[in-house]
């Protein structure tokens, strides 16, 4: 059996108080052992994530990484900085990365092998926009955004990596993939792994995001291929982030 992984991705919100008074209200809270979770904060709270985490069963994690490992990449922040500040995972490719700072599938791929050889667990968002869906291309496009990080990476990194589904136009909308909708997409991206490496395959978590929240959190995460969530503005208040932790358990 897999198990449930529940991460925050912050985006560019929170200060320190408001970073302090979150992850208390989530440590303080958090009673039940039966799924994982982690937040992943923006660079410069990774310090205080691990001031403040160090000791708890909450994980984190950074929100992008640079390509490269070091050198003359002004604004950059390399994999080994995050591992540095004790990050275990970082989100790859997110939707937000992809449409206002171009990245490419390929540029993820560098990024998600960056990552893996530096110790972290690359957490690889993938999804199709609105217009994309319509069009009846929602397959297309996440097997080649799965499809150039698989080309890239060993096989035998197949069981490091953590995907999340995103689909774009369920992101901060309030309007959520229904859980067969999801679960097609799972399904699908497990299918591709599996062409990979079917014992790895069956063991990759994957994550579903976008309007996740405690009120549908449960029957989302019931889904076969549905491994827990990524959530984003659900994450930035305590009780909804503990009550979604508490739905996959
Ligand atoms: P929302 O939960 O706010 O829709 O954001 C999802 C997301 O983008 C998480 O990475």
């Amino acid at each position: 059996m897999r198990r449930k992984l529940v991460i925050g991705n912050w985006k560019m919100n929170g200060n320190r108080a408001a970073n302090s008074a979150l992850l208390s209200g989530i440590a303080a809270g958090l009673t039940s052992t039966g799924a994982d979770c982690a937040v992943c904060a923006p660079a410069p709270y990774l310090a205080q994530c691990q001031a403040e985490l160090a000791g708890t069963s909450i994980g984190w994690g950074a929100q992008d990484l640079s390509a490269h490992a070091g050198g003359a990449y002004t604004g950059e922040v390399a994999a080994g900085m995050l591992v540095d500040f004790g990050c275990r995972y970082v989100l790859v490719g997110h939707s937000e990365r992809r449409a206002y700072h171009h990245e490419s599938s390929a540029l993820v791929a560098q990024k998600t092998v960056a990552a893996l050889a530096a110790g972290l667990t690359p957490v690889l968002c993938i999804g199709e926009t609105l217009e994309e869906r319509e069009a009846g291309r929602t397959a297309a496009v996440v097997g080649e955004q799965l499809g150039a990080v698989l080309a890239a990476i060993a096989v035998a990194d197949l069981a490091r990596l953590v995907l999340a589904y995103e689909p774009v136009w369920a992101i901060g909308t309030g309007r959520t993939a229904t859980p067969q909708m999801a679960q097609d997409v799972h399904q699908l991206l497990r299918a591709q792994l599996a062409g990979v490496d079917p014992v790895a395959a069956a063991g990759v978590q994957i994550l579903y995001g976008g309007s996740m929240k405690p009120d549908n959190a449960k029957e989302l995460m019931a889904q076969a291929d549905i491994d827990g969530g990524l959530i984003g503005g659900a994450a930035l208040k305590a009780a909804d982030f503990l009550a979604i932790i508490s739905a996959a358990a």
